[in-house]
């Protein structure tokens, strides 16, 4: 795996592994860093909830890459040719003329965002009773189909869930409970097998092809659709080709239509796939095409839009062509690895190897003496923000919900996910981020846990608000000052 990951990139004389961009920055955003008083104001405004902080109180904003992607030029150009009408717009045949270039798929539903295509496929194929075995869930995508009456079976391999791990695909999915689970249903019962590409919530973690294909052999044994969600295929397509023993030197082209081959239908989230906004469902299948294609002017929009601005529809249209460009993709996933390798050879814990949305460092290592029912992700997503600026998104317990009983149901992992909007942040913020994120490992012992002041019932991660327990903050402040001075 090592080696393959070396193709392509550009050797240092100095034998040191530095990712290098392959992209000039021509339009830019100031940033503030606020000293450490001030961001200590700013999270408890915030309630210790990165999501209430204010952009222009961030430095790194690393909460996600969905929407905040950087634009090429040729995108933005594109979308001073757009052409605006509700039906017939010229700028929309473009963009399918690129959905059937890049994803080999005839025809397309376009939505505004990429649950919004969740809503339409649950709305037509989850019945209640129904059961939907994918490799992982999103949180979106779990909602949409419960809400339908459906129930998600998450059939992930033994390595999915290891913090550290050197399996290339813990994305895959585990053929053998696959099999069991519609030996127990029944075929019938199976609404459809959903895969997700650069699987989000354990890491950002690709399947291989080889696992692809055998999912979709079972599937077509037994007359059950395989529906993909290609919104992280980027990264995905990239870790096939460096990774994958037989595809190093394919065209992603080739890689995208064989792995697309394998499916029924597809969607995607453009936010996250072609830096945009927007999303869509893809097929070849007339007749699944036809279930859905009448929700979407009842949803989103009439079928030439899909509730997207057409200037949208045409960066998009730029933006999923880029995605067959190999110095686009490798991006992220280099930049990752970089953080991802650097704390690991210090012995700070992150989930391993690195994947292609962020860098998750692992709570519940990371401070071992903050108890789970109080929030460790949770704390160290304040932590990081107090000694850095930079915000981060908490996936742990604080992400789950109460039991029946009033108790927390305590996570699986506790993450710290430091998303990389794609190409972004240059190397010395990212090596700024790799310091900071030091400094609070070697004091890691001064931070605490963190209990609720106001805990809505329903997604509280989103807008609830919480406190430190005791006065860790100011402990963790006064550390950085005797640090680092008057440092910002
Ligand atoms: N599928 C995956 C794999 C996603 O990561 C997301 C969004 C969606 C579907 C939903 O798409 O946001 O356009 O409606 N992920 C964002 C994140 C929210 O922060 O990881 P959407």
């Amino acid at each position: 795996m090592e080696n393959f990951e070396q193709l392509k990139t550009v050797k240092f004389y100095s034998g040191e592994a530095t990712p290098l961009e392959m992209h000039k920055v021509r339009v830019v955003q100031k940033l503030n860093l606020l000293p450490i008083e001030e961001r200590k104001e700013s999270i408890f405004g915030a309630g210790f909830n990165t999501f209430l902080l204010q952009n222009k109180d961030v430095y790194l904003d690393m909460l996600t890459d969905s929407g905040t992607n950087a634009m090429s030029d040729n995108q933005v150009a594109a979308m001073s040719v757009a052409d605006d009408s509700y039906a017939g717009s010229s700028s929309y045949t473009k963009l399918e003329k690129a959905i059937q270039y890049v994803f080999n798929q005839k025809y397309y539903l376009p939505v505004h965002q990429g649950r919004a295509a969740e809503h339409i496929i649950s709305k037509t194929f989850v019945k209640p009773g129904k059961v939907i075995p994918m490799n992982y869930h999103f949180t979106t995508t779990k909602a949409h189909i419960e809400m339908m009456g459906g129930i998600v079976e998450e059939i992930y391999t033994d390595e999915a869930l290891k913090i550290k791990s050197n399996f290339p695909f813990k994305g895959n999915m585990d053929i053998d409970k696959l099999n069991k689970i519609i030996t127990k249903w029944g075929a019938e019962n199976v609404a459809y097998i959903r895969f997700e590409a650069g699987t989000n919530l354990i890491g950002g973690q690709p399947f291989s092809m080889a696992n692809l294909r055998e999912v979709s052999a079972i599937a077509k044994a037994h007359k059950i659709m395989l529906l993909m969600d290609t919104s992280l295929i980027n990264e995905n397509l990239y870790f096939i080709k460096v990774r994958e023993e037989g595809y190093q030197n394919k065209p992603i082209k080739d890689i995208l239509h064989e792995m697309l081959s394998y499916t029924d239908f597809s969607y995607f989230s453009g936010r996250k796939v072609s830096c945009t906004r927007g999303g869509g469902i893809c097929t070849n299948n007339h007749d699944i095409y036809m279930q859905m294609r009448d929700w979407v002017p009842l949803y989103e929009g009439f079928l030439t839009y899909g509730g997207m601005s057409v200037r949208e529809i045409e960066a998009m249209a730029v933006g999923l062509y880029e995605t067959l460009d190999f110095d686009v993709i490798s991006h992220s996933p280099t930049f990752i690895k970089y953080l991802v390798d650097s704390l690991d050879k210090k012995g700070i814990p992150v989930i391993t190897p690195s994947g292609g949305l962020g860098c998750h460092l692992d709570a519940k290592a990371f401070i071992d003496h903050v108890p789970q029912n109080q929030y460790p992700a949770g704390a160290l997503a304040a932590a990081l923000y107090v000694a850095s600026g930079i915000r981060g998104m908490e996936r742990g317990t604080i992400s789950s919900v109460r039991d029946a009983n009033g108790d927390d149901i305590l996570a699986d992992v506790e993450l710290l996910r430091l998303a990389f909007p794609r190409r972004v942040f240059t190397l010395s913020q990212i090596k700024y981020a790799e310091d900071r994120i030091q400094w609070l490992y070697d004091n890691r012992h001064l931070i605490g846990g963190l209990e609720w002041t106001e805990e809505p019932p329903v997604l509280r991660f989103f807008v609830g608000k919480l406190k430190p327990i005791g006065d860790w903050v100011d402990k963790l402040v006064a550390k950085f000052r005797e640090d680092f001075g008057d440092s910002l």
